[in-house]
């Protein structure tokens, strides 16, 4: 977590508004009267769970904690951040790229444990992993290539070793290597256990699994989470991978260490691995600017499980339909498809067994949204009038945020071939249903004519993928300036994005921006303009930059849509309409207006 996240937690931001705003707090989303501007119809409101602010009326802005104190005491980013750092008595590093240096004993601890690890499993105490390893294929280079290593179980320790070598208990243990014991003495995280490095991107050290040699449970162990290890924001493999997946534009994602290890040394370059865990959109999202297809390959139990529909549809409302254009060009965004493997095997084996049937099983992957639907025809049962309404209630808001008309269209014809249902039955009972669940809610008419979508807020921290990757445009390409300097820096949501992209609109050229900012921001920079885009033409640049503009815009209106929705719901159905309503019914008629025309533009 960021230091900015970690101050924007501790701040409650009704408590922060309210001590110069006269917020009505009886209602969820507490409403005032904008400090903005001049008004009497209170059209400021605070959404509490996702801290955040906005203005319906006539200042039309809104943002976090921090723009707030920004904008109310009138400072730079810099200054607010301060300010909402004291609030919070939270001391901000005095310059953030020591936060960043003060990792590096970390990944250094993890680096000398992987040393230390390889000795253990090259010495003779190594002896039944090797037999072990032999067992499944693997032979010592493969070893060494792949970072394996042994946990040792007897005398010699691995806090042992890290004290040899001078590493501070700190390090080892913000590493997560060492745990310390309840008398102060240190022990070692991994135990007899054959070892596996994780590295990141780049190929930092920053983490390890552990795999049990003697059937004890569990089967692996991990890293717990530290500064540098959060296992559901890394793909196992990926440094070996990005080449691969950056040349051929498509990645694979496994689930296992064991499957990623065995198809990169089958020559299946471009795969990775989720560890496990059903994949996560932060996951996808380090795919995005690299690859243009990601195929899952989900083994046969995995795929009928609730978790693993529940994550495919969040990846599915984040990446997969959004970005497309009607041209039929897609930018910034993928496709994501589903590669099932039969007979309960998993990859490590099928390509053991097979390459072809390997290749043939990503070969013949289906698109993520054909799959769902056959996932949610098999669950529920599509020929009583139950199941066809489950489906129907599941799947319609998925199809609806299909971008593309024509895709879109085909996708209801699917659905209503599988429930023997007309499209207008389907578009009925779907609207039916909606209605239902918005009981409460009266629209006024003109709502009902906006593009449909599903009643999900985006999900803010997989999007800033987006953010960055516009930025990461204009900072590389000066004459892309022109595409993305009449976008409101409103529509970033990441504070410390928005507030580099207000800088860089001031600046003429990129080292002008640098010297103007603040370190966090120069951090933040630095981060940006390190990731390397994959090469393009001008008019593909020109393309990329302007469909991050369009998205990002989608994802603003979408946003201020679903808060318009909650504050029209909270106003509540029996008052008859006053001020305040017909203020959020008119700026909700805005947004979809503007829905309409960014839909239409886009075809
Ligand atoms: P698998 O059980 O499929 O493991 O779990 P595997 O990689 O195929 O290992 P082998 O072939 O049995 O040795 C898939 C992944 O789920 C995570 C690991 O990342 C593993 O590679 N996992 C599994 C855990 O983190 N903990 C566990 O206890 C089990
Ligand atoms: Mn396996």
């Amino acid at each position: 977590m960021s230091q900015i996240d970690e101050i924007k937690r501790a701040l409650d931001i009704v408590q922060v508004v309210s001590e110069t705003v006269d917020l009505d707090t009886r209602s969820r989303t507490p409403k005032a009267n904008c400090p903005f501007h001049a008004e009497r119809t209170p059209s400021f409101v605070v959404f509490p769970e996702s801290g955040t602010w906005r203005c319906f009326g006539a200042c039309a802005v809104g943002g976090d904690v921090i723009s707030f104190i920004q904008k109310r005491d009138d400072l730079d980013f810099r200054g607010a951040l301060q300010a909402a750092a004291q609030r919070a008595g939270i001391e901000l590093d005095s310059r953030a790229r020591e936060k960043q240096e003060s990792l590096s004993p970390l990944i250094s601890a993890n680096e000398i444990a992987l040393g230390y690890f390889w000795t253990q499993l090259r010495a003779s105490s190594g002896e039944d992993a090797r037999a072990y390893l032999e067992g499944r294929g693997i032979d010592t280079d493969m070893a060494r290539r792949r970072d394996l290593g042994l946990a040792p179980n007897g005398m010699d320790t691995l806090a042992g070793h890290l004290k040899n070598t001078g590493t501070a208990g700190s390090a080892a243990a913000g590493a997560g290597l060492v745990v310390q014991t309840s008398d102060g003495g240190w022990r070692d995280m991994f135990k007899g256990r054959l070892t596996i490095a994780i590295r990141d991107i780049e190929g930092r050290v920053v983490g390890f699994g552990g795999r049990s040699l003697d059937g004890s449970e569990p089967k692996y162990l991990n890293t717990a989470r530290t500064e540098i290890f959060d296992k559901s924001r890394l793909l196992y493999g990926l440094h070996w991978a990005a080449n691969a997946i950056r040349s051929s534009r498509q990645a694979i994602v496994v689930e296992g260490y064991m499957d990623v290890i065995t198809a990169q040394e089958a020559g299946f370059e471009n795969v990775v691995a989720s560890m496990g865990t059903a994949i996560t959109a932060e996951q996808v999202g380090l795919l995005t600017g690299m690859a243009d297809t990601v195929v899952l390959a989900l083994d046969s139990d995995a795929a009928g499980q609730e978790a693993t529909l529940n994550s495919l549809e969040t990846v599915w409302g984040a990446f997969a339909g959004r970005g497309e254009t009607g041209a039929g060009r897609r930018t910034g965004s993928v496709e994501i498809k589903i590669a099932r493997l039969d007979s309960g095997k998993d990859p490590d084996e099928v390509i053991r067994n097979s390459p072809n049937e390997w290749q043939e099983a990503i070969d013949g992957a289906a698109p993520l949204l054909e799959w769902l639907i056959a996932a949610y025809t098999r669950r529920f049962d599509p020929d009583s009038p139950e199941g066809k309404s489950q489906i129907t209630e599941a799947l319609f808001p998925l199809i609806a945020a299909v971008g593309n008309p024509y895709e879109q269209d085909r996708y209801l014809t699917t659905l209503a071939e599988t429930l023997s249902v007309s499209i207008e039955q389907l578009r009925a009972s779907a609207s039916q249903l909606r209605a239902t669940h918005r009981r409460a809610v009266r629209r006024p008419a003109g709502l009902q004519a906006a593009p449909d979508m599903p009643d999900t807020v985006p999900d803010y921290a997989t999007e800033t993928a987006i953010e960055e990757r516009l930025l990461g445009l204009v900072f590389a390409h000066e004459d892309l300036r022109e595409y993305a300097t009449d976008l409101d820096d409103g529509v970033f949501e990441d504070a410390t994005n928005r507030s580099l992209f207000t800088a860089w609109k001031a600046s003429t050229a990129l080292d002008e921006l640098r010297s103007a900012i603040s370190p966090d921001l120069e951090q933040r920079l630095d981060q940006i303009s390190g990731k390397s885009l994959p090469p393009a033409d001008q008019p593909t640049r020109v393309a990329d930059v302007s469909e991050c503009v369009r998205r990002l815009l989608e994802r603003h209106l979408r946003l201020l849509k679903s808060q318009e929705e909650r504050v029209l719901k909270e106003l509540g159905a029996d008052d008859e309409p006053d001020d305040a309503r017909s203020l959020i019914e008119d700026s909700a008629l805005e947004t979809n207006e503007r829905l309409r025309q960014l839909f239409a533009g886009q075809r």
